[in-house]
Formats: structure tokens, C-alpha cells, sequence
């Protein structure tokens, strides 16, 4: 795991929301709901489609592209086409500043 760093403020992201970043040239989609602030890949595993442009509903977050489904606490796939889940990383809140820190690059 890397260091973390300040992506957003939590006060930029409002619940039930989600937000695309770049941290160390990857690109991250921040999902803020009642179950917490996750930190996962942007970009869908099963082609080329950015996952903060579909929907996410309490922590099932939709593909915009084929509407494979993951669960943002773990990245699990819930709803095919997707068989590969979905990378996260570790994120904290510290004085209202969102950090994260990506994990290594899976392939
Ligand atoms: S690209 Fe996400 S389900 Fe196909």
C-alpha cells in the first residue's frame, strides 16, 4: 500500500455521491454513503467504461456500460457481466480531507 494523500474534501462529496480522481496516474472514483467513504478503481473490469458515470445506490455501484454491479466495501462483483471484482484502496478522513492510498496495480 502507498502513503495516503488528500484526494477531495469530504464536504465536496455529498452523501450518497461519487466523484472521479487521479492518484498517482490512476484513476479513482470516491463514493461517499451511509456506510462510509471507498475508494475503488474508475475504471470497470470488464472494458473500458467509467464507473462514475453510472449509478451508485447505497454501496452497489452500477457500470454505465453492460450494468455489472459491484459492491463498493470489498470491490465484489454482484451482478454480471463482470467476473473480475472491481480494486480498492484504503481511504481515511482526517480534518475533513478525504486520503487515500492505492494499492499496487493488479493485472
Ligand atoms: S464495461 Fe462495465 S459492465 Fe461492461
Amino acid at each position: 500500500m502507498g502513503q495516503f494523500a488528500a484526494v477531495m474534501r469530504l464536504a465536496e462529496l455529498p452523501l450518497g455521491s461519487m466523484r472521479a480522481c487521479m492518484v498517482g496516474g490512476r484513476e479513482l472514483v470516491i463514493c461517499h454513503t451511509r456506510a462510509g467513504v471507498f475508494a475503488l478503481d474508475n475504471i470497470c473490469t470488464h472494458a473500458h467504461a467509467r464507473l462514475s458515470e453510472g449509478r451508485l445506490r447505497a454501496t452497489r455501484l452500477t457500470c454505465p456500460l453492460h450494468g455489472t454491479s459491484f459492491d463498493i466495501r470489498d470491490g465484489r462483483v454482484l451482478t454480471p457481466p463482470a467476473a473480475v471484482p472491481l480494486p480498492t484502496h484504503a481511504v481515511r478522513v482526517v480534518d475533513g480531507a478525504i486520503e487515500v492510498a492505492v494499492g499496487p496495480p493488479t493485472a
